[in-house]
């Protein structure tokens, strides 16, 4: 059994994040960990707040506080909220961690021994009020273009013309407001990503069966001639990693710090180490993970994250690891998403438009969620999240399909034969009938999941709840308790233990509800995988005693959803 190492992208710390940024990375990883343990492998699963960056910073100062704090308190604010969405790291770290810390400045170092790192004296912007030397797009001022007032140093927003932080007129810092801006020189670190052209093609190029969406946008990067160019990786903040070679001061780099992008995706292993000190291990506990000259190699990497990150994680990151020279497990698979709209439109934080994760809670649990996301995931292309779609989701799949299933079977039981499972009678054609169904269900739902296709998954999901209510329907143990109980009782076993086998087979996607389908029947929520729909439908035996569960799953009535709808309309 191959050991599974899973990452998500990092979530920034600045403000909860919305379903979109849920459904493009930390869901869809939660399943693919989620069922690669029902299947028996030892998985990692390894997420983080990504937390440095001058949004950072800004978002500090708007709340009040130093962004040492802000980071802390939001920090539990999104390990709640993940929790609360059923979220199962082995470990939710902070990229501002002292492993995170180390590891970056470590990988620093060995790119300097490399040759790829090299220092670079430029111009840039100082504000005296703020203190502090301004990234491009934290300068306002008026567009030479086409006149607007505000337009970013980096970009005019109303006319879409890309600026430099000179090209403004009238330029005065976002922060501030103050025009007191002097361009001054500054140093830098620049990784000579351009070196590394040749490895990173080889490499991408040896990756056959990832998704196209991954693999087009690493060779668009690497193809464009600006794509790989050498990339600034310090920055002149106060928060974030100091620079430093290894344990080394870098004379020179003073007050300075790494680029957010440059500690960002070191944090997975930083992470894995903070996972390994939670856990009182030794470092070799977090480095058979990472080192392939430690035990990694048996290791399988997937990384799962949104498409704009793909060109950080194909061409950036893989720069510093294959840069080290030293034996880091790269990735192996990268699975990519594209964007969840809102209603047509994108979700927007400044607007309040659409759902975010405190909200989403507030109102409904975390599997349903879940459910209609995952069924939905911007896989392919990009989907859109519209209130019509997301009641029918889970009016039709969760309530009228599996929780009526569950419902009407264990409450038949309790009145006709008690509760527990019932003896006599035997299987005929429409069981095998069923087995045949739910055996080609099943083997491609597992084929969908290990090939994260999360949509393909859902659908043969939902094929096996369909299977069992169709049965159900034929079967008719009511209609049968009158004539032939015995035959009834045959069904009802059966029935109860889809039950089972839906717990098992839906955890990936509605954990909660897999619980208390389990808990109802007396099991604990780690069943082993079923070989086969033979094996599951006999797994209880008679006698097996269960309890009616309470409603699996709320329907969402009009009304409910159209306060709902008008509730997350924004303000625009
Ligand atoms: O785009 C984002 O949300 C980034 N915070 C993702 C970082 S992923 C990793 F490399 F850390
Ligand atoms: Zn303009």
């Amino acid at each position: 059994m191959a050991r599974i190492l899973v990452t998500s992208a990092l979530p920034y710390i600045n403000g909860v994040k919305h379903l979109g940024n849920l459904v493009g990375s930390m869901l869809p990883s939660d399943a693919y960990a989620r069922f690669m343990r029902q299947r028996g492998h030892e998985v990692m699963f390894i997420c983080a707040t990504d937390e440095h960056g001058t949004p950072a910073e800004l978002a500090a100062t708007k709340a009040g506080k130093s962004p040492a704090e802000y980071c802390a308190d939001m920090y539990e604010v999104q390990k709640r909220l993940g929790e609360g969405f059923g979220l199962s790291f082995d470990h939710f770290g902070r990229s501002s961690s002292k492993h995170n810390h180390r590891l970056t400045q470590h990988f620093a170092g060995a790119l300097a021994r490399e040759g790829l790192i090299e220092e670079v004296t430029e111009t840039q912007v100082f504000s005296h009020a703020d203190g502090r030397f301004l990234p491009d797009r934290y300068i306002e001022g008026t567009c030479p273009n086409c006149g607007y007032e505000r337009a970013r140093g980096d970009q005019c927003e109303n006319c879409t013309k890309q600026l430099d932080p000179t090209d403004l007129i009238n330029p005065r810092s976002a922060i501030s407001g103050s025009t007191d801006l002097e361009p001054r020189e500054t140093k830098h670190l620049y990784l000579k990503q351009s070196a590394m052209r040749d490895r990173l093609r080889s490499w991408i190029e040896s990756k056959t069966d990832w998704p196209i969406l991954s693999t087009s946008i690493a060779k668009k990067w690497l193809d464009d001639g600006d794509g790989l160019q050498d990339r600034g990786i310090t920055r002149d903040l106060d928060w974030g990693i100091p620079v430093k070679k290894g344990e080394e001061d870098w004379p020179g780099m003073e007050g300075k710090v790494f680029y957010v992008w440059f500690d960002a995706p070191i944090e997975y292993l930083g992470a894995t180490a903070e996972w390994a000190e939670a856990n009182g291990l030794e470092d070799a506990a977090w480095e058979r993970w990472w080192r392939t000259d430690k035990g990694a190699d048996d290791v399988r990497y997937v990384q799962i994250m949104g498409k704009d990150n793909v060109p950080f994680h194909t061409l950036s990151f893989p720069s510093t690891i294959l840069g080290s020279n030293e034996p880091w497990k790269l990735v192996d698979y990268i699975k990519s998403f594209n964007w969840l709209n809102y209603e047509g439109g994108k979700f927007s934080t400044s607007q309040g438009r659409g759902i975010f994760m405190d909200q989403a809670l507030d109102i409904l649990p975390g599997d349903y969620w879940r459910w209609w996301l995952l069924s939905n995931a911007p896989e392919t292309s990009d989907s859109d999240f519209t209130w019509e779609s997301f009641q029918n989701g889970i009016n039709k799949d969760l309530a009228d399909v599996l929780g009526n299933f569950v419902s009407r079977v264990t409450k038949f039981c309790r009145s006709k034969f008690g509760e527990e499972v019932p003896a006599g009678g035997e299987s005929g054609a429409m069981e095998a009938e069923l087995e045949a169904e739910l055996d080609k269900r099943m083997a491609a739902y597992a084929a969908a999941m290990e090939g994260i296709e999360i949509r393909k998954a859902a659908q043969e999901l939902r094929g096996a709840w369909v299977a069992g209510n169709e049965y159900l329907q034929k079967a008719a143990p009511w209609a049968a308790f009158k004539t032939d109980p015995q035959a009834a009782a045959a069904q009802i076993r059966v029935a109860i233990n889809l039950i089972r086998l839906y717990a098992i087979l839906s955890r990936p996607f509605i954990p909660a509800a897999s619980e208390t389908m389990l808990a109802s029947l007396n099991l604990d929520p780690d069943q082993p995988w079923p070989g086969s729909a033979r094996e599951a439908l006999t797994a209880l035996p008679a006698g097996h005693a269960f309890s009616v569960p309470e409603n699996l799953f709320a329907k969402i009535d009009d009304d409910q959803r159209e306060a709902f709808a008008a509730r997350f309309a924004g303000k625009g």
